[in-house]
């Protein structure tokens, strides 16, 4: 039997990472009630965040030049005005972070020091604990979530459906630890993050397979750019599933990109290590497809400090049997980042009324074709206080009945090879073709089961209808980019439809 629980209003958010509580906080002293798979913050994909928040904060900077180097990565897909809104909030969002208890690494002076990361023309990004920023982010808000008695926290719980009746939100089915649980509430917030799980090299937690993208499609909902999936060049090339990253603030500090003959292979690419994310990647795949092996190299620069500045990915050379004072480290790409999600306006609304979204999951457009290295952690934080005032400003209509719950455990395992074989770096219309009927099939045949094949089909069919390369979507049928950019739009019905 299903335990009905009225939430006598409260307002529902799925998630635990700097989106979901970030919008806790911003909601309180309304009451909400954040639900998440496992321990509070123990799971997201924003704890491992190495590169920390971009935002004009130094004297060199203002918003206008974050704005344009946003674009430039974006590939001529960002929504300009979304960018240009969320870019201009990004200070006060590291402020806010800042009084709700966040230790960011600071100047003797007190000012935040500023790193480089590729494709920003000025140091503007915020560092906590060098490259631990994720841990450190995760760290002061789970504290300030503990210490916010309108915040009731539960976790051990996996959301499985949305409920919608006449158009609207009316409630969550869900798993919990003590058997299926319906949660009366009109007003959800997914806050679930990527899509890492879906494929086998990733430097993202496996546990997140785009659980919020499946919950959004089967109410209905709309999403947009689900085909761009951004790919970091340099994750560690080690046995370790998922992989660990290294962070681009590395190559920001001086490190190079070599191969075995000790080659910078990308000193002709303009920008070289320092170009856009897609543009090492593809460099990277490429010259590994070609029979090279690919390295980072430390040892010159940042040299003797490498340790110092980057503890956590020192630790994780040594884990692998490299000393990276001595041995170049070998890299390869790895999926990192989805641009794409369900498709949110500026407060974060989707289309379906009493639903939100807020952070990776969701696609304001800030990210275009390719995301600006740390403007992830800047979007949730910014996002997550105009999510909180629409949330706080719309009428509830929960239904105060249960539905029936009976699901089966997603299995991921079984999409992870189709999305990794047609959805990496490079693609190809036979091969999306190929992923897009099979994934069709499992999405028939696993039943309720099917939720990642449901994901991965709108992401194949997003990935085969876009006939052109454009930032992290890169066609070896279609190279090159269309003369007008248009963002996609797609539904799980249309993804079927066109499968
Ligand atoms: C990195 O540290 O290289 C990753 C930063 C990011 O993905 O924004």
């Amino acid at each position: 039997s299903v335990d009905v629980r009225d939430l006598g209003g409260r307002p529902v958010i799925i998630g635990g990472g700097i989106a979901g509580l970030m919008t806790a906080l911003h909601l309180a002293p309304e009451p909400v009630l954040l639900v998440s798979r496992s321990e509070l913050g123990a799971d997201a994909s924003s704890a491992w965040a190495q590169g920390g928040l971009a935002a004009s904060l130094g004297d060199d900077d203002e918003p206008a030049l974050h704005l344009s180097d946003t674009l430039a990565a974006g590939d001529g897909l960002c929504a300009a005005q979304a960018a240009r809104r969320i870019v201009n909030a990004a200070p006060d969002a590291i402020e806010d972070l800042a009084r709700l208890g966040v230790r960011f690494d600071r100047t003797p002076t007190g000012a935040f020091r500023l790193g480089l990361e590729a494709a920003h023309s000025r140091r503007r990004i915020v560092h906590a604990g060098g490259d631990g920023s994720g841990r450190e982010v995760m760290r002061g808000l789970v504290a300030a979530v503990r210490s916010t008695p309108a915040i009731a926290v539960v976790d051990g719980i996996e959301a499985r459906r949305l409920t919608v009746e006449d158009g609207r939100i009316t409630g969550v089915l869900a798993n919990g630890s003590k058997g299926p649980v319906f949660l009366a509430t009109g007003r959800v917030v997914l806050a679930t993050g990527g899509i890492g799980g879906l494929f086998h090299d990733t430097t993202n937690p496996l546990g997140s397979w785009g659980q919020g993208l499946a919950l959004a499609a089967r109410a209905g909902a709309t999403f947009a750019d689900l085909e761009f999936i951004q790919f970091h060049p340099t994750a560690l090339d080690g046995l370790d599933r998922p992989m660990s990253l290294i962070s681009e603030a590395v190559r920001g500090e001086g490190a190079t990109i070599i191969d075995e003959t000790g080659r910078r292979f990308l000193d002709g690419v303009q920008g070289a290590e320092l170009a856009p994310r897609d543009i090492v990647a593809r460099a990277v795949w490429r010259h590994l497809a070609d029979n090279h092996r690919v390295f980072l190299d430390v040892r010159e620069k940042p040299g003797a400090t490498f340790a110092q500045h980057f503890p956590m990915i020192a630790a994780a050379c040594r884990k692998a049997g490299i000393d990276p004072a001595r041995d170049p480290i070998p890299i390869r790409p790895a999926q990192h980042y989805h641009m794409g999600g369900v498709a949110v306006d500026m407060a974060g609304r989707t289309s379906v009324p009493g639903l939100w979204a807020c952070g990776e999951v969701a696609s304001t457009g800030l990210h275009g074709a390719n995301r600006l290295a740390s403007n992830s952690l800047t979007e949730a934080a910014v996002c997550a206080r105009w999510v909180a005032d629409s949330v706080a400003g719309s009428l509830d209509s929960g239904r105060k009945q249960a539905v029936a719950l009976d699901l089966p455990a997603p299995n991921p395992g079984s999409v992870r090879p189709l999305l990794s074989r047609a959805l990496g770096v490079t693609r190809d219309g036979e091969r999306l073709k190929e992923a897009a009927r099979a994934l069709l099939l499992l999405q028939q045949q696993q039943g309720p089961a099917s939720d990642p094949a449901a994901v991965g089909l709108m992401i194949a069919v997003g990935a085969l209808l876009r006939q052109e390369s454009r930032g992290a979507h890169f066609r070896t049928d279609f190279p090159s980019r269309a003369a007008v950019a248009s963002r996609s739009q797609i539904t799980l019905n249309a993804a079927i439809a066109a499968a």
